[in-house]
């Protein structure tokens, strides 16, 4: 029998930023200001996205609305969507929150008209890269020395259009 999802998705509200920047603390090295994430979502609402369960946020995904170079096209310039942050709780993963959360930020990059999604990862993020496979990311290319403990990103982009 399948399980029925028991998370709802929705757009961030200011409410939630304690606990959206809990969670970032909890999950992820890369850390930012509650200015930060405000500006983030005061440029593009529609990209930043929380998972509730029990009236209590587990998880989270924001993105930019950008223009720069195409990943695929090198001379082409774009409009393109670029996934600063993701992450969901230990107790909550393995559940389809973050594929969830990483389709809907998609959908509203397509109504903005972004041709293309991308992200960096890190190269030993294994489980987050198979998530990004899954969904239909492609490696485009490495940045060395990327993270601030020497490590390279993988850029991983897929086509919107
Ligand atoms: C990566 C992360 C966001 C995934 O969240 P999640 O809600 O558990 O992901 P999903 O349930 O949607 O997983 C979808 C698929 O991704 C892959 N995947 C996710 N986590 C995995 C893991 N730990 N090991 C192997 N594959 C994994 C699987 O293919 C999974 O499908 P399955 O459960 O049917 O096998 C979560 O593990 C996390 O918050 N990690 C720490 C923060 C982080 O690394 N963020 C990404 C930075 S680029």
């Amino acid at each position: 029998m399948e399980m029925t999802p028991t998370f709802t998705i929705r757009g961030f509200e200011q409410n939630d930023l304690d606990g959206v920047m809990e969670i970032n603390r909890t999950c992820l090295p890369e850390n930012y200001s509650a200015s930060f994430f405000l500006d983030v979502h005061a440029k593009f609402p529609e990209g930043f996205l929380v998972a509730v369960n029990d009236n209590t946020v587990v998880g989270y995904i924001m993105c930019r609305l950008e223009r720069g170079f195409s990943e695929t096209s090198k001379f082409r310039f774009v409009k393109k969507g670029h996934m600063i942050s993701v992450a969901v709780l230990p107790e909550h993963r393995r559940k389809g929150i973050a594929s969830e959360l990483v389709k809907q930020a998609g959908r509203s990059l397509v109504e903005k008209e972004a041709e293309e999604y991308y992200l960096e990862v890190r190269v030993s993020n294994k489980s987050a890269q198979d998530l990004y496979d899954r969904l239909g990311f492609k490696q485009a290319r490495t940045i060395s020395f990327y993270y601030h403990n020497g490590e390279d990103a993988i850029v991983m982009n897929k086509s919107l259009m």
